[in-house]
């Protein structure tokens, strides 16, 4: 001890100047009437000197060593000295930049004036209050060996939602959620997982003081003093509550991705199997149309053949049967008529004439015997004449292809085109001049029939309405496409009408 004037025996200085604690005797001192104005230090200890830094102050005033807070301490030394009332307070010294607990006390007689002060640093605990207070984001406990808590930060009220008070001491199995956790004794495996291994970390769901739930990240570390004795455990805590939802969120949405894409690759595959179905009939009704179309191309062509066989057959049944009977007929007439001669014979011989006459030109107009005998170009010419001279017709021909064949089918074709033409003229056009060419020109045979008559509207005489009545238009273009022909008809009203046939020419034909 510094000061001699104090009367103290061994044990107290021994006892002072060991203890960790500043320790400091101090006067208040009084004026005249009766105010505190100062006060001297009368002992300090050393852990004072190391506390507060200062040497050699015994003796001194405080108004002289901390005049900053002078005011404040002399007041309250003054009050503890006066009422005899024990002062704790906790204080940071400014100069030392640490924490101190101070403890004040009546010191001796109360007419002495003295107050013993004892200083303790509680920078450490003030910087773990300052901790537990501050850490928000994490629940920061300790737990005791057997899992009671034992401090509490503002974080874990936060997360948590219990107050220090209402927490501290119950096991922290208050914590988990549902009964089957704590059914299958989770928190003490826990515990035990952490002391085995050093650390224990877990996620699941945890429950608050009001029941709800939140995502718990925990961090168990058990601690152990020097001999390896566990003294509790030190548990942070975070609520990831939001990260948790969020990733489900995610997941959601993911899941609800994948199964739009399965339901969309479902529905294009069902609409891919559709359109192949769908494409499958059509093509199956596009192959019956076709065939249906090709049958009746061949019925058409079996058709006109049979019809050509039949006049062909009438016309020869007509010129050589008829025919020759009657030009039996007309020799045995003249024969009768020579031994009696006779108004009813020679009327008779003149009928048969007529007969003869008729059924010549019948045979002529089902197939002419010119068209098989003499050929195409003989035939059209032929026929063109006959057909003037009765309709009266200026009428011109040029063939260029003489005495030239074609095949039967073709001949047939070009005749009758050429014959359905000029019927046409006749009938309808009110013609006065027609010319009928038969020209071979490049690969082509070609026929042309124009007239200068009144014409007519082609487009509207192809209206199924109209093809319905009128078979000759129709019937020119069948036969023309039944031996690869192509047939136009240009016409106008009041600008005639002509009709060209355009059959290529095969190999072989001309040889
Ligand atoms: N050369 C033509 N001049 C004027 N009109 C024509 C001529 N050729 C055809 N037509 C018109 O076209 C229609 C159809 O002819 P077509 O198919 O041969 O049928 P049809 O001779 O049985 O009436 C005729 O009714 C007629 O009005
Ligand atoms: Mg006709």
């Amino acid at each position: 001890m510094k000061n001699k004037e104090v009367r103290t025996d061994s044990m107290y200085r021994l006892l002072c100047d060991n203890m960790a604690e500043g320790f400091c005797v101090v006067e208040v001192l009084f004026d005249e009437a009766g105010a505190p104005h100062d006060c001297v230090l009368r002992e300090v200890n050393d852990a004072f000197e190391r506390q507060s830094g200062l040497v050699a102050v015994a003796g001194r005033r405080i108004s002289e060593i901390a005049p900053e807070a002078a005011a404040q301490w002399v007041e309250a030394f003054a009050g503890v000295a006066r009422s005899g009332q024990a002062l704790q307070i906790e204080q940071r010294s400014q100069r030392q930049g640490r924490w101190y607990e101070v403890r004040a006390f009546r010191w001796g007689a109360a007419s002495a004036n003295c107050v013993g002060v004892l200083f303790s640093d509680i920078t450490q605990r003030k910087l773990d209050d300052l901790m537990a207070q501050s850490v928000v984001e994490y629940a920061i406990i300790l737990l005791d060996p057997e899992g009671r808590v034992r401090t509490w930060n503002a974080g874990a009220q936060r997360i948590k939602g219990y107050a220090p008070q209402d927490i501290i001491g119950r096991h922290f199995s208050v914590f988990y959620s549902g009964a089957e956790d704590i059914a299958k004794d989770q928190p003490r495996k826990v515990l035990a997982l952490a002391a085995e291994a050093g650390r224990f970390d877990d996620e699941g769901w945890r429950v608050r003081r009001d029941g709800s739930r939140f995502w718990a990240s925990v961090a168990l570390t058990p601690l152990r003093d020097a001999d390896g004795q566990l003294q509790g455990y030190a548990k942070v805590t975070r609520d990831l509550s939001e990260r948790r939802l969020a990733e489900e969120a995610l997941r959601a949405q993911v899941q609800e991705r994948i199964r739009v894409q399965q339901q969309l690759r479902e529905l294009n595959g069902r609409l891919e199997a559709e359109v192949a179905a769908r494409t499958q009939e059509l093509t199956r009704a596009n192959a019956q149309l076709v065939e249906a179309k090709e049958r009746l191309q061949e019925l058409s062509a079996r058709l006109i053949q049979a019809q050509e066989d039949e006049r062909g057959r009438i016309a020869r049944e007509l010129h050589d049967d008829l025919g020759q009977l009657l030009t039996l007929m007309r020799i045995r007439l003249a024969d009768a008529a020579k031994e009696h001669a006779s108004a009813a014979v020679e009327g008779c011989t003149e009928l048969v004439n007529e007969a003869i006459e008729h059924t010549r030109r019948l045979a002529m107009n089902l197939r002419p015997s010119v068209l098989d005998d003499l050929g195409l170009d003989a035939a059209l010419e032929w026929m063109l004449g006959q057909q003037a001279a009765v309709a009266g017709w200026s009428a011109g021909y040029h063939g260029s292809v003489g005495e030239q064949r074609f095949p039967d089918e073709v001949e047939t074709a070009c005749f009758r085109i050429a014959q359905e033409a000029l019927t046409n003229a006749a009938r309808y056009a009110r013609a006065s001049e027609i010319s009928v060419a038969l020209v071979l020109e490049g690969d082509q045979l070609l026929l042309s029939v124009a007239d200068n008559g009144r014409g007519f509207d082609v487009e509207r005489s192809r209206a199924p309405a109209e093809r319905a009545r009128h078979f000759g238009l129709v019937s020119m273009q069948e036969r023309a496409s039944l031996v690869g022909a192509t047939l136009a008809i240009e016409s106008a009203p009041g600008r005639g009408t002509r009709v060209t046939a355009s059959f290529p020419l095969r190999a072989g034909w001309l040889s």
